[in-house]
């Protein structure tokens, strides 16, 4: 859960009614798709017509202080080349809802590897996420709000329930961050509960709450907006990171340039 995040309960409570609701013999795991049960699993309170200081919506951890133009041309080599989540050609039925919901997957270049290396998530127990992607997001593409616990549209659900149900007991071992490998520009914008975010820095790196903070993102610019998404468990080294990290935290690469270091 985000340092600050305001709660609906105490987080202790909360913990303790998902535990109880979310026990991995209950029936809640075969249930269909829906938008209240997936809003279940949120403590945030987004009553407040806000907005939320930054702080309270999303964990900033520092800047990841490197050279990203090979790990971009890497990307740009591959685009599509893990997956591409929407096509405009798209064969399947696609409600005109989604139409604009595109997006290309790209795999990690070096340095966006050497800062994998350095969070150190736990990827090997994950089922259906891609754990380590670079989202390329282009002029006029969105995705509108929504949690990342999907039930019948892959992602958190099924990797929890049938990769992980240990989770359901404590789903926020499942960490995420987020890396964006260029600066803001003007109209690209990031929804985080009731904050619209903008102004992030290249290399700047974020724990992102997919489970509690609802969010959306659209990108009205020009250019490419190119964020790592780094999905996995939580290990001793990865709480260390988000543990110490704060927006004044600077990395730079070691000298092997496998990982990183604290500047
Ligand atoms: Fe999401």
């Amino acid at each position: 859960m985000i340092k600050t995040m305001p709660t609906i309960i105490p987080n202790n409570e909360w913990v303790k009614i998902k535990k109880e609701r979310y026990h991995p013999d209950s029936d809640v795991w075969n249930l269909e798709i829906g938008a209240e049960l997936k809003k279940d699993f949120s403590n945030y309170d987004e009553t407040r017509f806000g907005p939320d200081p930054i702080d309270d919506v999303i964990d900033r951890l520092g800047i990841f202080d490197a050279d990203f133009t090979e790990d971009i041309n890497n990307a740009e080599k591959y685009r599509g080349g893990m997956e591409t989540v929407i096509k405009p050609d798209d064969i399947r039925p696609v409600h005109k809802m989604h139409r604009r919901e595109m997006f290309d997957i790209s795999p990690l270049g070096t340095v966006c590897e050497a800062i994998s290396n350095f969070i150190s998530l736990d990827y090997d127990k994950i089922k259906y996420i891609p754990t380590k992607l670079i989202h390329l997001q282009e002029r006029n593409q969105m995705l509108a709000m929504h949690r990342d616990l999907c039930p019948g549209s892959g992602v958190f659900w099924e990797s929890m329930r049938d990769g992980l149900r240990e989770l359901a007991w404590e789903p926020e071992r499942m960490g995420r961050f987020v890396i964006f490998l260029k600066d803001w520009v003007p109209g690209q914008v990031w929804v985080l509960g009731n904050r619209n975010f903008t102004h992030w820095r290249a290399g700047e790196c974020f724990k992102f709450d997919w489970m509690h903070i609802p969010h959306a993102t659209v990108n009205l610019s020009h250019q490419t907006r190119y964020s790592v998404f780094l999905t996995g468990i939580m290990t001793e080294q990865s709480y260390d990171f988000y543990n110490r990290g704060n927006k004044d935290s600077r990395y730079v690469l070691n000298e092997d340039q496998t990982s990183f270091i604290r500047d």
